[in-house]
């Protein structure tokens, strides 16, 4: 199938992206825009990108064909108590706030809530703060525009990953272990949760408003980041009608903007930025830029004084066999056409949770392009998933063997080695991380990361060997 689609094509369609999903694709990011369309045309059976691109814009997709186009184009990343900040403030000014109110009612929307773990963060948090949550009137509206993020999220089923920077007792105590590696939410936390379809840019929330009534707190974190500057602005003017007098709208760290965000109050609490809609205020007294010691920032890390002789102790040098399971045979290399449309096709299928079908493709990947450390990171990643660690860590000291260097795969090694309460071995990997996120700007997104950026990374590790420490 021919996966290109000429440059003047993809001009167009990102004007039409932009006006229906509000996503921003600038020439910078028409290899992204690529890439998706390619997929999706795959996904849907067109003879290619470009066809599915013209049919596109001839307005002859049905709508579940646009929502499947949508859903190879959206960004998925996201955690349980991602941005532990906001959860913070939620607990420990926000809710205090609001439950002084007589009415004891309270709506909570997360607005783009991807697979769940941000809705169902928020439900744990309020069974964990409310001991007499059966006496309130709560509603969670979770909404979505890629409808299979939402599926997946009604399933409430999570690997590892989604646990990445959750505190230690999370998975223990709202989550049962249907298999190894798989955690399904509680039932009592699942329905307190409401989930639907509302695309930002095009719904005008009244369908919101007139089910539920106005907000009283909106998460709508690392969504915006992703829109057109002109379609954010409206975004936010409707998200400010959705919103109850008082209420509180979170943004995620990096997409903190004054000028944005001006129908709300900026709010400074404990360091973090909310907005608030507060509309006796007078907006006049709001700061004009977000002071640099809130800005999103490259941590020093706690690691730094780790002696370099635990640092040495680094991945097995070429030749070094004896530290991975099977020897890489070094052969001529197939065609890069072939390579790069299957790891296309194997980050589809891993995109879409059908797992059997991602690990077929990376092992076809891998025997086409067997030097190539993305592949065997893209495996590791379905393998833990699907839950079968030892062979995921396999996977990962390929990957590492064929490049020490691979970030992200150090940052898994580590992960997977605490979960096995091997600290050493994990402050290994978390360190080597560590010293390479250093070689990154903050904000640069990481290769194979799903749109995490360095500084995000490193933000996480933080916030992980602090648990070490409690642990
Ligand atoms: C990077 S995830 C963030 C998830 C979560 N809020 C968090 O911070 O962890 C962005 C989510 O926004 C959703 N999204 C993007 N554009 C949207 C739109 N136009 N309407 C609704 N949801 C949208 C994506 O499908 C994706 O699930």
């Amino acid at each position: 199938m021919e996966t290109e689609t000429p440059e003047i094509l993809l001009s167009r369609i990102s004007e039409f992206i932009a006006q229906t999903m509000g996503w921003d694709y600038p020439p910078s990011r028409h290899a992204d825009l690529r890439r998706g369309i390619a997929a999706a045309a795959k996904d849907l059976g067109f003879e290619s990108a470009a066809d599915c691109a013209h049919r596109c814009l001839a307005g002859a997709l049905t709508r579940p064909q646009l929502d499947r186009l949508a859903s190879h184009l959206t960004v998925g990343e996201t955690y349980f108590f991602r941005e532990n900040k906001a959860f913070e403030n939620l607990a420990g000014d926000i809710l205090p706030k609001l439950a002084a109110r007589a009415n004891r009612e309270l709506r909570i929307w997360s607005a783009g809530c991807c697979t769940g773990e941000e809705p169902y963060s928020i439900a744990i948090l309020l069974r964990e703060l409310l001991p007499d949550w059966r006496q309130w009137k709560i509603t969670i509206l979770a909404t979505d525009i890629n409808q299979r993020f939402l599926r997946k999220a009604e399933a409430g089923l999570f690997g590892e990953w989604s646990f990445r920077s959750a505190p230690v007792w999370l998975k223990g105590r709202y989550f049962r272990v249907p298999s190894e590696g798989r955690f399904e939410i509680l039932p009592e936390i699942a329905e307190m949760v409401r989930f639907a379809h509302l695309n930002l840019a095009v719904d005008d929330y009244s369908s919101v408003l007139n089910e539920f009534g106005p907000m009283d707190v909106i998460f709508c974190r690392n969504v915006l980041m992703y829109f057109q500057p002109s379609q954010s602005l409206k975004v936010v003017e409707r998200l400010y009608r959705a919103q109850a007098e008082g209420g509180w709208l979170i943004v995620g760290a990096s997409e903190l903007s004054h000028n944005l965000f001006s129908p709300y109050f900026p709010v400074n609490l404990n360091g973090s930025f909310l907005y608030q809609k507060e509309s006796n205020r007078p907006l006049a007294t709001a700061p004009e830029a977000i002071p640099a010691s809130v800005a999103p920032q490259f941590e020093e890390s706690i690691y730094a004084n780790i002696p370099s002789v635990v640092l040495a102790e680094a991945e097995p040098a070429p030749g070094d066999f004896a530290k991975i399971p099977e020897q890489i045979p070094s052969v001529p290399q197939n065609e890069p056409h072939e390579s790069a449309a299957l790891s296309i096709e194997a980050r589809s299928f891993a995109d879409q949770g059908n797992l059997t079908a991602a690990l077929g493709c990376c092992d076809r990947w891998i025997a086409a392009d067997k030097l190539n450390p993305a592949s065997h990171y893209l495996r590791s990643v379905v393998l833990q998933e699907q839950g079968v660690m030892l062979e995921a860590v396999q996977s990962l000291r390929r990957a590492l063997y064929l490049d020490p260097e691979h970030v992200l795969a150090h940052f898994a090694m580590g992960n997977l080695a605490r979960g096995r309460n091997q600290f050493f071995e994990s402050r290994r990997h978390l360190s080597n991380a560590l010293r390479l996120l250093k070689t990154f700007s903050p904000q640069t997104v990481l290769p194979e990361s799903d749109g995490v950026t360095a500084g995000r990374l490193a933000e996480i590790i933080g916030s992980l060997t602090e648990m070490e420490v409690e642990v």
